[in-house]
């Protein structure tokens, strides 16, 4: 039996009859882009993730970048990012001209540490970005007081949290805004690229909206008039059609999510690697469920030669991708997002595993029973 990472093909026949009468009503529509199926999903998704408002663009990466924006962040200003997260995080601050300045995460959470954000903060500082990663809500209580007191912006990356939740609430209003993917892998995932920014400024989500469309003042799209600098970043008729669908069934497929993590935690306990954390205030979205093996790649192979297909997320921390080595602030050391990348392993978490999980457990049983077999004999 092969245990794939994720199965897409399942998860839209699951959904085939919604999906397939939401393509024939916008194919039908002879409407593609900005109609009412984009407006529908935006109030949707702001009232799901808690927020008062909502506009749809072209990817989490430019949600973050087109955030940044209209937040003010300026080319040379500083915005603190984890040391551990999806390089996109740091490509999204580089790519407007800002400086990414890395902030070391927990050893326990693997997201920013609250703690070690003033240690980061210069005079140049103007936001923060803490990222909800592999489905786990940052500690946002401290980190918005913390950003309150020094007068810094708080953009948060929901990329991989849809439905998560932070002492009971909704994550899209928190802080000044929040920036969401739709990549087709996501928990609420589209069928192509997409992405939004929720915020409890409305102001803001104009000036993202105006950002998405070439800078052209909102009502005046007819007229082309270009107010500001703006780029192409829409999410069109089709893929907000999918997502309204994929969004009525967001907090089924998590439960499933959920089950599944709450599974591997009882079945892989006395296994010699690192679980997870899981607590309550903290309500995961279990985007990803992530496990840390001293013989990462050694368990990885195991596991493939048991059919049992795993990803590393990531190998290599953004701070050491050649793109961004010669657009940081200073050096800086982050042992523990270094070994987070060579210790990371994700296993398979996704809401049509099935009995897969099963098989899961059983090949990390022989893997690892394999590898402390292994340590011994050197
Ligand atoms: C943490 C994080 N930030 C940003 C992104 C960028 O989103 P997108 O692929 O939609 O551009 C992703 C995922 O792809 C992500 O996982």
């Amino acid at each position: 039996m092969k245990v794939p990472f994720l199965d897409l093909g399942a998860a839209y026949e699951e959904l085939a009859p919604e999906l397939d009468a939401a393509y024939r009503e916008v194919m039908g529509s002879g409407r593609f882009l900005f109609g009412e199926q984009l407006a529908a999903f935006e109030a949707e998704y702001a009232a799901y993730s808690g927020a008062r408002d909502c506009a749809g663009v072209g990817s989490g990466f430019d949600a973050l970048a087109l955030g940044l924006r209209a937040l003010g962040v300026e080319p040379g200003d500083e915005v603190l990012v984890p040391s551990h997260t999806s390089v996109m995080t740091w490509l999204a601050v580089a790519a407007i001209g800002a400086v990414p300045v890395g902030v070391e995460v927990s050893e326990t959470t693997y997201l920013i540490d609250p703690e070690r954000l003033e240690a980061a903060r210069t005079a140049r500082t103007r936001a923060v970005i803490p990222v909800h990663l592999y489905g786990r809500p940052a500690e946002m209580a401290p980190i918005l007081a913390w950003a309150r007191e020094h007068g810094v912006l708080v953009l948060s990356d929901a990329a991989q949290a849809h439905g998560a939740r932070l002492e009971g609430r909704p994550l899209g209003g928190l802080g000044d805004a929040v920036a969401w993917s739709f990549y087709p892998s996501k928990n609420l995932g589209a069928f192509a690229d997409g992405g939004c920014l929720t915020s409890d400024d409305p102001d803001l989500v104009a000036r993202v909206r105006r950002l998405r469309n070439y800078g052209f003042a909102e009502g005046q799209a007819a007229d082309g008039v270009a107010t500001e600098l703006g780029v192409n970043s829409r999410l069109d008729e089709l893929q907000s059609a999918f997502l309204r669908v994929r969004l009525r069934h967001l907090d089924e497929w998590n439960a499933r999510r959920r089950a599944t993590a709450r599974f591997y935690l009882d079945a892989l306990a006395d296994l010699p690697i690192g679980l997870p954390p899981a607590d309550d205030h903290c309500e995961s979205a279990w985007h990803q469920f992530v496990i840390r093996v001293a013989d990462r790649d050694g368990v990885r192979a195991a596991l493939a030669e048991h059919g049992v297909e795993t990803l590393i997320h990531y190998p290599l921390s953004p701070f050491a991708h050649p793109a961004l080595r010669d657009r940081l602030a200073a050096p800086a050391a982050f042992p523990v997002a270094e070994r987070l990348a060579d210790e990371v392993l994700s296993l398979p978490v996704g809401p049509h595993l099935g009995e897969g999980r099963d098989r899961v457990v059983e090949a990390a049983g022989a893997a690892l029973t394999l590898g402390a077999w292994r340590g011994r004999q050197t």
